[in-house]
């Protein structure tokens, strides 16, 4: 499914040392991430970090290729856990929770590379991740017309700003007409925090102010924390953000203070400015 992979790499698991008691949570914290590490090997692609993403808060994390921005979405997600650190979401500490404990808690995930039924059409790829969802496995039993699935698959094409290609096949739409429709699908079970890694890639001007506006038109209890190259982009439709490098926090901030700030140029945008 398009949302959170249940699929599991064996040996990936790796122990994990007992920590000493959580740091205080924030009543209104969604998610909260204590020294969190994931090596591969010698590797450490993702090196003791440290972020708290408020309860509604829209959060962009970003960092040049390899900083570990989307191996960090997968400690998250439970597709590749922590080697080190804690993952607390809404207060509840899920670092050893399989993937799909996690979907049960309201925390969904986007992929970087298009993960649709071809197929099928857009309103049918929504509905089957409403019954997924629903039911924590694919069903294609086709509901009646008055069944709180197929009202739920309009909900989502009216937040995915679909509805007017909700019959058209997959394989025919366009690149960023796919990745709202992966946005779509990611909303399904009404979500609390998600994961959007990298929505923007390879998208028209046309097509990325689309998704600025489906962005800016998710409800405001809604958290999520999104992957993103393009400033321009996470400026216009995030409250804070983090940028990671070689696996570290960089800095942390508001976008002006990011934008602005000397380290941050110099390393992550000297070979775009
Ligand atoms: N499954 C894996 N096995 C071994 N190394 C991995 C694995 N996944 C990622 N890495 C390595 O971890 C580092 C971080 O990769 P990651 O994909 O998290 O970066 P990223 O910030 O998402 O990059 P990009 O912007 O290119 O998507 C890289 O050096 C990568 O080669
Ligand atoms: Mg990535």
């Amino acid at each position: 499914m398009a949302t959170l992979s249940s699929l599991q790499v064996a040996g990936t698991r790796t122990g994990r040392p007992a920590t000493a008691a959580p740091p205080p949570l924030a009543s209104n914290d969604a998610l909260v991430l204590s020294g969190v590490t994931r090596a591969f090997g010698a590797l450490k692609a993702v090196d003791e970090v440290s972020l708290s993403v408020a309860a509604g808060q829209k959060y962009a994390v970003l960092g040049s290729n390899g900083a570990g921005k989307t191996t960090l979405f997968n400690t998250i997600t439970g597709d590749f856990p922590p080697s080190g650190g804690r993952i607390h979401f809404f207060g509840e500490d899920i670092t050893e929770l399989p993937p799909h404990e996690r979907i049960r808690k309201g925390l969904r995930r986007t992929y970087q590379s298009s993960l649709l039924f071809r197929d099928l059409s857009v309103r049918d790829n929504l509905f089957l991740a409403v019954r997924g969802v629903a039911s924590g496995r694919f069903s294609f039993r086709r509901a009646g017309a008055g069944h709180a699935s197929a009202r739920a698959t309009r909900d989502l094409l009216e937040r995915a700003r679909l509805t007017h290609i909700a019959d058209e096949r997959v394989a025919n739409l366009a690149h960023g007409q796919q990745r709202q429709l992966e946005i779509g699908m990611a909303l399904a079970g009404a979500p609390r925090l998600i994961l959007f890694d990298e929505p923007a890639a390879g998208l028209s001007p046309a097509e990325r102010r689309e998704l600025v506006a489906l962005l800016r038109s998710l409800p405001a209890h809604m958290s999520f924390v999104l992957i993103e190259h393009d400033l321009d982009i996470a400026l216009r439709v995030v409250d804070k953000v983090t940028v990671m490098h070689n696996g570290r926090v960089l800095r942390t901030g508001t976008p002006q203070e990011i934008e602005t700030d000397a380290q941050v140029q110099s390393i992550y945008m000297g070979s775009k400015h």
